[in-house]
């Protein structure tokens, strides 16, 4: 049966509550990516990256899941063949809407890494500066969230989706930060149908079949319904 690929950014979780990054007032016109984004800025204050992240954690772990997250989760529920989400948000919402098999390419707010030893442990709501890892004890601890300059999670995983896709959906993302940006160019080589859900064009727009305009929780269901109506 065919398999879906969806690729989610933070859009989808804007009706959450969540802030998205690149839209009015969103949280790169607060802080600078510099700063709080890449490894160099945590080497060079880990409170202020630690306390980027803190309140970040603390604010998804208090949102609630959308009709789109809840959609998507009844897509994967209804459709006979398989349906993987990768999504870059950090937020755990995909999960808390139902959905399962769903691939954090950018890594979690709920996660925390040695930077050190490579351990991962359930990150506590406030990560302080210099916290001891469990496994090595050294004072290393950051947020499994990937930086800019570093790689992404499930990489491989991904592009093997994305070329068996017959259907790809990009929803809520401004389509400006590789590589998830360039995964429609790989679900077209896979021949997928491709189609994009977000309030405004992404700057990959052109390369999708299809434009569904507006906001998630509005067109994510639609979308959904309309795909579980072809399950004959
Ligand atoms: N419904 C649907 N789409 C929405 C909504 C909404 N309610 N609100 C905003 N959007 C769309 C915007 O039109 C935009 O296309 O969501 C997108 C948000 O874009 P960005 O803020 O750039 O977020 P995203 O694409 O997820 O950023 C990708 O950049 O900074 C890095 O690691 C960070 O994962 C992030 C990556």
């Amino acid at each position: 049966m065919d398999k879906i690929v969806i690729l989610t950014g933070a859009g989808i979780s804007a009706e959450s509550g969540l802030g998205t990054f690149r839209d009015e007032g969103g949280l790169w016109s607060q802080h600078r990516i510099e700063d709080v984004a890449t490894p160099e800025g945590f080497a060079r204050d880990p409170a202020l990256v630690q306390g980027f992240y803190n309140a970040r954690r603390v604010q998804a772990a208090q949102a609630k899941p959308n009709a789109a997250h809840a959609a998507l989760a009844r897509l994967q529920r209804g459709w006979p063949g398989e349906v993987v989400i990768v999504t870059q948000n950090v937020d755990a919402l995909h999960e808390a809407g139902g959905a399962t098999d769903v691939l954090h390419m950018h890594g979690t707010l709920a996660g925390a890494l040695c930077g050190a030893c490579g351990h991962r442990w359930p990150a506590p709501d406030e990560m302080k500066v210099a916290e001891p890892c469990p496994a090595c004890a050294r004072p290393t601890a950051r947020p499994d969230v990937v930086w800019f300059g570093e790689m992404p999670y499930f990489m491989d995983e991904i592009f093997a989706h994305l070329s068996q896709a017959a259907l790809f959906a990009a929803i809520g993302t401004s389509g400006q930060v590789y590589p998830a940006a360039g995964f429609v160019e790989e679900a077209l080589m896979g021949g997928a149908h491709c189609v994009e859900l977000s309030l405004e064009p992404s700057a990959v727009a052109s390369r999708f079949h299809e434009q569904r305009e507006g906001r998630a929780t509005e067109t994510v269901p639609a979308w959904v319904d309309e795909v579980l109506a072809r399950v004959e």
